[in-house]
């Protein structure tokens, strides 16, 4: 493992004040972390400076053709001082994968990880403690070689950036209202949809501004080539309650791998419920609803955490989903989830690091 060298801010900014209204990835930390990658050297020289803005050529091959990585993760502050990681590990080898996909070269996992700890241990003072919110972690590599042709880039940045947040959606727990989208796709079997990546999410701006001009507030992801199977909301995974089953769509090769999709997976079935991961069409979704089995529906990712869903719209069908409420699957998810993240509630899962 490399060593790190830390430049402190002389400035330290202005922290928000506890109870301030945050956001969501709108405030930056004092520092962050960087490192660089050239076919000489390898991934080097990484270091802690304090936060600025980056100097690039215009030629800088991500501008023109998306040759980039992110990934989200967040970190907290326990009742009792200690700071805290969410299975930084599956995000880090997610972050591979989707290096791998884009022709970006792996990452050490251990420069990575101690990257990581070190800037949020730097940055500290700056995690919320206000219910329901953390420092938000958002890790990125960009392709850096000043050149116009079309191949993978020699040179890459590697920057971690912190951001003190509240939730995701303005409307906190409250449940959203989600359009399923049957004329734009998101991704296509054999593309980039299980890479974290911005062309990914480009890609679902046009439709997300339909869906916010109908008043709903995201948009559910039908396949790219039937147009037929649930695939993903993009900001984050789904999950249906249907006949007392979990359901939620099968990795497939265009659907994120959610680190919290998979912590709900395993939790609901350490409590003994049965979950499906399998193919669900929007067909059998609409009947669902119509005769009463669709009991639940929720979303799952970092920034979102848990998301209950209140109502679906596909084509003219609206589905209101219970009661329009917060589910208790719904709402225990969200309950363990972040009593483990918060250390609230035991990690008897091993899925928390701790910084300090
Ligand atoms: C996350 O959940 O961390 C993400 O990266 C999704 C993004 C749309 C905020």
């Amino acid at each position: 493992m490399q060593e790190i060298k830390v430049h402190l801010t002389a400035a330290p900014k202005e922290k928000p004040q506890k109870g301030a209204k945050l956001g969501f990835g709108k405030i930056f930390t004092d520092h962050m972390y960087l490192m660089e990658y050239s076919p000489e050297k390898g991934w080097h020289d990484p270091r802690i400076e304090p936060y600025h803005a980056i100097s690039l050529e215009p030629s800088a091959m991500v501008f023109h053709y998306g040759q980039e990585m992110f990934e989200g993760m967040k970190a907290y502050r326990t009742e009792d001082g200690r700071v805290l990681l969410f299975r930084p590990d599956k995000n880090i080898a997610r972050a591979n994968n989707s290096n791998r996909r884009l022709c970006i070269p792996e990452i050490p996992e251990d420069d990575f990880l101690a990257g990581l700890k070190k800037l949020v241990e730097v940055d500290q003072d700056w995690i919320p403690t206000d219910p329901g919110t953390s420092l938000y972690i958002r890790p990125f590599v960009i392709a850096t070689d000043p050149f116009l042709g079309v191949r993978p880039s020699d040179t890459y940045l590697f920057i971690i950036i912190l951001s003190p947040s509240g939730a995701y959606y303005e409307s906190g727990l409250d449940p959203v209202k989600i359009w399923i989208e049957d004329d734009y796709v998101r991704a296509v079997r054999g593309g980039i949809g299980e890479a974290k990546t911005g062309g990914n999410y480009v890609a679902s701006l046009k439709a997300q501004m339909k869906a916010h001009d109908e008043g709903y507030s995201q948009v559910l992801w039908l396949d790219g080539v039937e147009r037929k199977y649930i695939e993903e909301v993009g900001a984050m995974n789904i999950f249906f309650k249907i006949n007392g089953k979990v359901v939620t769509p099968m990795l497939n090769g265009s659907i994120l791998p959610g680190v919290t999709r998979a912590s709900c997976i395993d939790l609901c079935k350490s409590w003994g419920m049965d979950v499906e991961e399998r193919r669900i069409s929007v067909d059998e979704l609409v009947e669902a609803a119509k005769s009463g089995a669709l009991e639940e529906c929720w979303g799952s990712g970092t920034a979102a955490v848990i998301s209950p869903v209140g109502h679906l719209r596909f084509e003219d069908t609206v589905m209101q989903i219970g009661n329009g409420g917060i589910g208790p699957v719904s709402q225990k998810l969200y309950d363990t989830v972040t009593g483990i993240q918060t250390g609230k509630l035991e990690d008897t899962l091993g899925w928390t690091v701790q910084v300090k």
